[in-house]
């Protein structure tokens, strides 16, 4: 820390108290995946569905926090760690605010992740795999990526020449080559009301 000669300042309006106005509790939902695993799509899908039972939520989206608060980072390991570890600290702030924040970044290192995992409590991180294979994501190449990665246009391309580490004990693994998306939301919105993040009504 560099930042000497600060003194943390205690809010009087606590987590506790937001958490019983909102009905609901903070966590974060960390979903990792390859590029074009469907992160971004099932996390959007799944506020959806939480905003309509009247929860509080936000999505933080990798392509989305690259234009503003990480826009000075690009897709090298010390970046990927950096921008991972802000957005930990961000979703940190999110769930004291007693929201639930849905995150959707390939992550691919476990370290990474893992660092997180130990910055909240045990209840506040639930990491969900979006498992596809590489050759589907590259078959559906919704921004046209993997073919410019293929070329040599884009180095460090997770996947291709990047690598990416499975989670090995996440909360929900999701095949999102066979499985469909309303059935994904639904797997999602499961897992929260058995943890007790949203009551199971
Ligand atoms: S992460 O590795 O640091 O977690 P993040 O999720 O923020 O990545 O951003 C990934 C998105 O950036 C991809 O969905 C893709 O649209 C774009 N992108 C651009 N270059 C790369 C690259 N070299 N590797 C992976 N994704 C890239």
């Amino acid at each position: 820390m560099k930042s000497s000669n600060t003194t943390w300042h205690h809010a009087t309006v606590t987590r506790d108290g937001r958490e019983k106005l909102h009905n609901h509790r903070g966590v974060v939902v960390w979903f990792t995946g390859l590029s074009g695993s469907g992160k971004s799509t099932l996390a959007h899908a799944v506020e959806e569905k939480l905003h309509m039972l009247g929860c509080h939520t936000f999505v933080l989206d990798g392509d989305n926090v690259r234009h503003g608060l990480c826009a000075d980072l690009g897709f090298s390991q010390t970046d990927r760690t950096e921008n991972i570890r802000r957005v930990g600290e961000t979703s940190k702030l999110f769930v004291e605010a007693g929201t639930i924040i849905l995150t959707a970044f390939i992550s691919p290192f476990r370290n990474d992740r893992d660092r997180i995992k130990k910055l909240l409590d045990v209840n506040d991180f639930m990491e969900i795999y979006c498992q596809c294979p590489v050759s589907t994501c590259e078959e559906r190449d919704v921004k046209g990526l993997y073919k410019l990665a293929r070329e040599g246009h884009i180095a460090e391309f997770t996947g291709i020449s990047s690598p990416y580490e499975e989670p090995l004990d996440p909360k929900l693994v999701i095949n999102t080559e066979s499985t469909s998306l309303e059935r994904s939301v639904e797997m999602v919105v499961e897992l929260l009301k058995i943890s007790r993040v949203i009551h199971p009504k």
